[in-house]
C-alpha cells in the first residue's frame, strides 16, 4: 500500500498501518480539538486512553512534512514499530498546560530523522520510547539510529528531548544537534527505573542553546511508574556512553541533577564545553548520585562524579559516519492527464 496525502484535509485522528506514507502540504493544519479530551482526562471521566493525532504502526518509509498540528488530544506524532521515518519542517502547537501533548514520540522505531521542527507543548517536545517493563522486555524492539536536528522547543514542564521512561526494548544511537529551547524544564533527559531492563546507550548531543531552564542536564534512575506490579526487580536498565558538548544555557535554576541507580551507576557520561548561567539557586547547582563520567571546560564546575580533565578531554564523541536515513529525500516528479 502506498498512501499519499497532500494539502489540507479534515481528519482529526489517524491510525495507519502502511508500507509508504507521505503526509505533506503547503502548511495545512490538522486540529485535534483536544480541549474536550483534556477536560475529561482532568476530570477522570475517561475509561480509555486518549487517541494520538497521527499514529503510524508498522510503517516503513514515512515522510511527514510542512504541516501544522494543533491541539492534539494526547501525543501528536507516534511512529511505533516503524522504520525510515522522516519528520521535516512541521509545527506542533498545544497549550503549555495541556496534559501529555508530547510532540513526536519515536517508539520501538529505527532510522528516524526529525528536522526543522518547532514544537510548543504541554509535555516533552520529543520523547523516544521502546516499551514498558515486562511487556517491553518480552517484545524486545529497540529505538535506534535516530537523528534530531534543528529543533526549537518550548516545554515549561517537560524535556526538550526525553529518552524513556518506557525504554524496555532499549534505546541506542541517538544523535541530536542544533537544539534551541526557550522556557523548558530540561534539555535531553534520561528517565528510567528498576524493572525496565534494557539500556539507553550511545546518546550524542551537541550545540544546544537553552534559555530559561530548570535543569540543563537531568537523568533519573528512579522514575517509578509501572504498568502493574509484575515487573522484574532484577531487570536493571543500563545507561552508558552519553555525550553532551557545546551547550550554552542562560537563566537556569540548576545545572544538573544526575541520579543513577544505586549499585548500577550510569557510566560513560562525557560533558564538554558547557556554559550555564545559574540564577537564584538555593539547591546545589550540581547534584550527582550513582553516575560516573568526565568533563572539561564546563561552567559552573561539575560535581565530583563528573571530574574535569581540561587537558585530557578535548571533545566528547559524536559519530561522524552518516546514517542511511540522513541522505533520504523526495524525488520531484510531475504528470499531466491526457485531455479526454
Ligand atoms: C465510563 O464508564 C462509566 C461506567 O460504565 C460510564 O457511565 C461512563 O459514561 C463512561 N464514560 C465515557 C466517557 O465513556
Ligand atoms: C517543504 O517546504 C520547504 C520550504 O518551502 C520546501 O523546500 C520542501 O520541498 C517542502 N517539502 C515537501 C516534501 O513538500
Ligand atoms: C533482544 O534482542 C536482541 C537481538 O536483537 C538479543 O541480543 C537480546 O538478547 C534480546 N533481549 C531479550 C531480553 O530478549
Ligand atoms: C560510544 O559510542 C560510540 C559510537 O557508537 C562508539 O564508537 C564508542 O565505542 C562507544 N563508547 C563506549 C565506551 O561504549
Ligand atoms: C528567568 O527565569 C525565570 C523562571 O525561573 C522567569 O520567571 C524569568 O522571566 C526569566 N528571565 C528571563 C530574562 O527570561
Ligand atoms: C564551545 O561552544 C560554543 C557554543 O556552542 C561554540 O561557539 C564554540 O565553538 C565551542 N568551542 C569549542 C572549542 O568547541
Ligand atoms: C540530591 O539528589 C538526591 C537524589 O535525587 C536527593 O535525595 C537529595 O536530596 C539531593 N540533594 C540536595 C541537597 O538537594
Amino acid at each position: 500500500m502506498f498512501i499519499i496525502v497532500h494539502g489540507l484535509f479534515a481528519i482529526t485522528i489517524a491510525s495507519i498501518i502502511c508500507v509508504a506514507f507521505i503526509l505533506g502540504g503547503n502548511n495545512g493544519t490538522i486540529d485535534g480539538q483536544g480541549e474536550t479530551w483534556w477536560k475529561m482526562f482532568r476530570n477522570k471521566e475517561l475509561n480509555y486512553t486518549r487517541g494520538y493525532l497521527i499514529e503510524l504502526m508498522y510503517c516503513k518509509q514515512v515522510l511527514i512534512s510542512n504541516i501544522t498540528l494543533v491541539n492534539s488530544p494526547s501525543w501528536n506524532v507516534h511512529p511505533v514499530y516503524s522504520s525510515h521515518v522522516i519528520v521535516s519542517g512541521i509545527t506542533i502547537l498545544a497549550p503549555v498546560n495541556s496534559p501529555n501533548t508530547d510532540g513526536i514520540d519515536p517508539d520501538s522505531s529505527s532510522n528516524v530523522r526529525i528536522e526543522d521542527c518547532y514544537i510548543v507543548s504541554g509535555d516533552d517536545c520529543i520523547a523516544i520510547k521502546s516499551g514498558w517493563d515486562e511487556y517491553g522486555i518480552a517484545f524486545n524492539m529497540s529505538s535506534k539510529h535516530i537523528v534530531i536536528r534543528r529543533l526549537t522547543c518550548i516545554s515549561p514542564t517537560s524535556a526538550v528531548i526525553a529518552l524513556g521512561s518506557e525504554m524496555s526494548g532499549g534505546i541506542q544511537d541517538v544523535r541530536a544537534e542544533d537544539i534551541t529551547a526557550i522556557h523548558s524544564e530540561s534539555g535531553v533527559r534520561i528517565k528510567t527505573t528498576i524493572g525496565r531492563g534494557a539500556y539507553v546507550k550511545d546518546i550524542f548531543v551537541r550545540r544546544m542553546n537553552l534559555h530559561t531552564m530548570k535543569w540543563v542536564f537531568w537523568m533519573t534512575g528512579t522514575y517509578g511508574q509501572h504498568p502493574d506490579d509484575k515487573f522484574d526487580p532484577k531487570a536493571i536498565p543500563v545507561v552508558q556512553n552519553i555525550s553532551y558538548s557545546n551547550v550554552v544555557a542562560e537563566n537556569v535554576t540548576m545545572a544538573a541533577k544526575l541520579e543513577g541507580i544505586p549499585g548500577a551507576p550510569f557510566t560513560g557520561i562525557c560533558i564538554y564545553n558547557v556554559t550555564a548561567e545559574v540564577v537564584k539557586s538555593k539547591k546545589p547547582i550540581w547534584n550527582c548520585t550513582d553516575v560516573e563520567g568526565v568533563s572539561s571546560h564546563v561552567t559552573p564546575t561539575p560535581c565530583a562524579q563528573i571530574p574535569e580533565y581540561p587537558d585530557r578531554i578535548t571533545h566528547c564523541p559524536f559519530p561522524e559516519d552518516d546514517l542511511p536515513v540522513n541522505g533520504v529525500g523526495l524525488e520531484e516528479c510531475a504528470y499531466q492527464r491526457a485531455k479526454p
